[in-house]
């Protein structure tokens, strides 16, 4: 746990410079627009411990499986987002002695993350080895707006001499990923290009043969008075640049101007990569930097508009969520269905960047409530476009007859992910994902997107359940054999509860939206299941199973049992581990987690969290008090289900001590792990905890309900979401709860139970007196 971040509303602060601290600050000063995105790597040269890192969205490496014993079935590649052409370097030497802030004497230095306007800026004081002292200030942002472009703008003041300052810009396609299995370099040459103040580079990737072409303009300014020097251009292994040199004197005030384009093959024919990045330079050049930030910082006003949550009374919680909110937004932004949300994000290697459960389970609630409703449409798309895929992974494993098994971590709807356990039992993302179009549905109402996509997807993962459970005649039930649920600290395993729930959830629900799109249109419906070849039988085997499923469950105790067998394991508590024995996930052997009792993140509870609306709120309570002092909490994507049902059971101290966990897991560095990149997924977790635990917001027939308190710690908190046509910005303070309706439509909605008609444009305040 670290604790060197200012607290600030809407900055992320961090003052003076610690070498210690810099991998960390990389992730958390992390910049994206949803193309594309990067670390918060120095401009100038830095010979210190760094992990340099850029991305192109959807560009990515199969790098060859590694593992240990090759097993039937493994896929032949971990996908990989590559780490791109570092586009931000710009080399400062002065006389002859290159600017390093791991050689360099540093003082003033500061980074301010402002998320209101999406911009990063870092101002530092340098002395270098010669007594030299130079200021510098740089501000960059990948711009939202265009989403092709980066800019930075370098200003260096010589404080006490006059000399020769030499400006070299560069892009540096010579990178490589840290995670490389087999230390190769993912990038080939296909072409440069260096004239005057402009240069591009266009690059391809091995194996996956996409292409990148990134370009620069420079603009050099004197105390504001632009400069028109020639510079000499550089060439090196995949690398093109431009010295720039010049004589300073003291005090002066030298800019750099640096803009970049970033373009991909996934937008453009090869063929016209370099000229298309030649024209979104000149246009953006033309624009200049005032104009592309005036740009950005207005389409980040828009964002928040639709997205803030504002907390009064406790400013680190306000710095934390819009954070969170911040990080989302800057990885997804929903323009292009081919994207989707690795865990990281665009802020380090790990996950590969590539999709998980994490994108349907957690992301997904939050841009449903927080962007327009295309922007979770297209995370949906995304998985409706890689059915066939998902058919064929299926059929990798010996399924059959159009049975669609979605893989647990992909980039193009293939699996890359190869650890047995993982690969082949972790299937409870298949329910996962059908679980998405129901809520998508049920927040938006768009039933339309059944007959046109979610059908086709549901009776897939409808029959891969149906092949994936066998009867016991011992039981004289269907069982499921040989899963992993949530709770990766458990392998293959007989009837995880979660995942029996949601087979036969995921094959009553194929059938209800079946008999929806029937009756949407008759004639489509007949069209498509002909399609699929769809018998009706499979209906009847569908109820079957779900008439006749097992579920584990221990009468004594009234609990779900997680699967068959738990309660054989010994029964000790988190609470009594050792605090020297945690995480136990890097403190003990893979085999002593596997026999202990220790729940890695909610398994139980997730069924729970998702289907609450069947389960009496004793139930809930049972299992909750039953399953959390075992669980260990080790995946990011945990506390925030149990914020949520903390709250749901009026337990209001623990849900706001679950919210805790991860609303400053990256900002405070938790977990230790955070100069790995940033957990994105969960921040949508910590979104959830506010809106759906504090704030008790649910859609329940169309209708939005909630049922609010207000943390002891906060004097009041609000947020804005939008909900069918509707904006509405909700605030809890200690007096209860004020709706206010920001558009023209009435709506309806509930306040613990009790229904209110809200008039457009008109508020609705309910005290906490008549909230019974
Ligand atoms: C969790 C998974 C999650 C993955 C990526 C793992 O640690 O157990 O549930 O999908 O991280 O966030």
């Amino acid at each position: 746990m670290k604790n060197y971040i200012k607290a600030d509303e809407w900055n992320i602060i961090e003052e003076g410079f610690d070498p210690h601290l810099n991998k960390i600050s990389e992730s958390i000063f992390s910049l994206g627009n949803g193309r594309m995105g990067q670390r918060a790597n120095f401009e100038e040269t830095y010979t210190g411990e760094t992990l340099p890192g850029n991305y192109v969205a959807g560009v990515y490496y199969p790098d060859k499986t590694r593992v240990g014993w090759w097993k039937n079935g493994y896929p032949e590649y971990f996908a990989k987002v590559l780490n791109a052409a570092n586009w931000v370097g710009i080399e400062v030497k002065i006389d002859d002695e290159v600017l390093d802030l791991a050689t360099a004497d540093v003082s003033d230095f500061k980074r301010v993350l402002n998320m209101h306007a999406g911009i990063l800026e870092r101002t530092f004081t340098a002395k270098l080895k010669s007594g030299k002292i130079v200021k510098v200030k740089a501000i960059r942002f990948c711009s939202i707006a265009d989403d092709e472009v980066g800019v930075i703008s370098y200003s260096i003041t010589p404080l006490n001499f006059g000399g020769k300052l030499t400006l070299m810009p560069f892009i540096d396609g010579d990178v490589k990923n840290q995670d490389s299995n087999y230390d190769e370099k993912f990038w080939d040459m296909v072409a440069d290009e260096i004239t005057g103040t402009e240069a591009y580079i266009k690059l391809r990737t091995k194996k996956t043969e996409f292409e990148v072409c990134t370009g620069s303009n420079i603009k050099l300014y004197k105390n504001n008075e632009k400069l028109n020097i020639n510079p000499e251009a550089v060439r090196k292994e995949k690398f093109v640049g431009q010295t720039f040199s010049l004589d300073v004197k003291a005090k002066e005030e030298i800019t750099l101007i640096k803009i970049v384009a970033n373009l991909s093959s996934e937008n453009y024919p090869k063929d016209e990569l370099l000229k298309k990045t030649k024209s979104v330079i000149a246009k953006t050049t033309s624009k200049g930097f005032d104009v592309l930030l005036k740009e950005q910082t207005e389409a980040w006003a828009t964002k928040w508009e639709e997205s803030d949550i504002i907390i009064e009374g406790d400013v680190s919680a306000q710095q934390a969520i819009r954070f969170n909110i911040f990080q989302l937004f800057q990885t997804y932004t929903g323009k292009d269905d081919r994207l989707n949300i690795g865990p990281k994000g665009f802020t380090g290697e790990k996950y590969g960047g590539s999709t998980y459960w994490d994108t349907e389970a957690y992301c997904v609630p939050f841009y449903l409530a927080t962007a327009p409703q295309e922007v979770s449409k297209n995370l949906l798309i995304y998985r409706y476009k890689q059915l066939g895929k998902a058919i064929e992974n299926a059929a990798k494993l010996g399924f059959k007859d159009g049975a669609a098994l979605y893989p647990m971590v992909t980039m193009n709807g293939e699996e890359c992910h190869n650890e047995w356990e993982i690969t082949f039992e972790e299937i409870h993302r298949n329910g996962a994902i059908a679980f998405a179009i129901y809520n998508y549905i049920r927040y938006t109402g768009d039933e339309s997107y059944l007959s046109d996509f979610g059908l086709e997807v549901l009776i897939g993962i409808a029959r891969f359940w149906k092949q994936r459970v066998n009867w016991s005649s011992d039981k004289q039930k269907y069982v499921m054999l040989g899963v992993t649920g949530p709770n990766e600290y458990e392998n293959n395993v007989n009837n995880n509860w979660y995942t029996n729930l949601l087979a036969t959830w995921c094959m009553r629900y194929a059938t209800e939206a079946a008999e929806i799109v029937q009756n949407q249109s008759p004639e489509k419906s007949a069209s498509l299941l002909k399609s699929l070849n769809f018998d009706a039988k499979e209906f009847a085997d569908w109820a079957d199973i779900i008439e006749k499923m097992y579920y584990p469950e221990d009468t004594e105790t009234g609990i779900f049992l997680q699967q068959d067998g738990y309660l054989d394991k010994e029964q000790t508590l988190v609470k009594d581990l050792p605090a020297s024995e945690r995480p136990i996930n890097q403190k003990w052997s893979w085999d002593r987690i596997l026999r202990s009792p220790f729940i890695k993140q909610a398994d139980v509870l997730q069924g729970l969290y998702f289907f609450e609306e069947d389960y009496d709120l004793e139930t809930i309570r049972r299992n909750f008090d039953f399953y959390e002092p075992r669980t260990v909490h080790e995946s990011s994507l945990s506390p925030c289900v149990h914020s949520i049902l903390a709250a749901k059971l009026n337990d209001e101290a623990r849900a706001y001590e679950f919210y805790l966990r991860t609303a400053r897991l990256d900002l405070d560095d938790y977990n230790n792990d955070t100069e790995d990149g940033l957990h994105i997924t969960s921040m949508a977790g910590t979104w959830m905890s506010v809106v759906e635990g504090f704030a008790g917001m649910r859609v329940r027939d169309g209708k939005l309900q909630f049922n609010p308190f207000l943390p002891t710690q906060w004097k009041s908190f609000s947020f804005t979401i939008g909900f069918r046509g509707v904006t509405l910005k909700v605030t809890i303070t200690e007096n209860g709860i004020n709706i206010k309706n920001n558009n023209d439509v009435d709506v309806e909605v509930a306040i613990k139970n009790q229904f209110y008609k809200l008039k457009g444009n008109a508020e609705i305040e309910v005290n906490n007196a008549e909230l019974v």
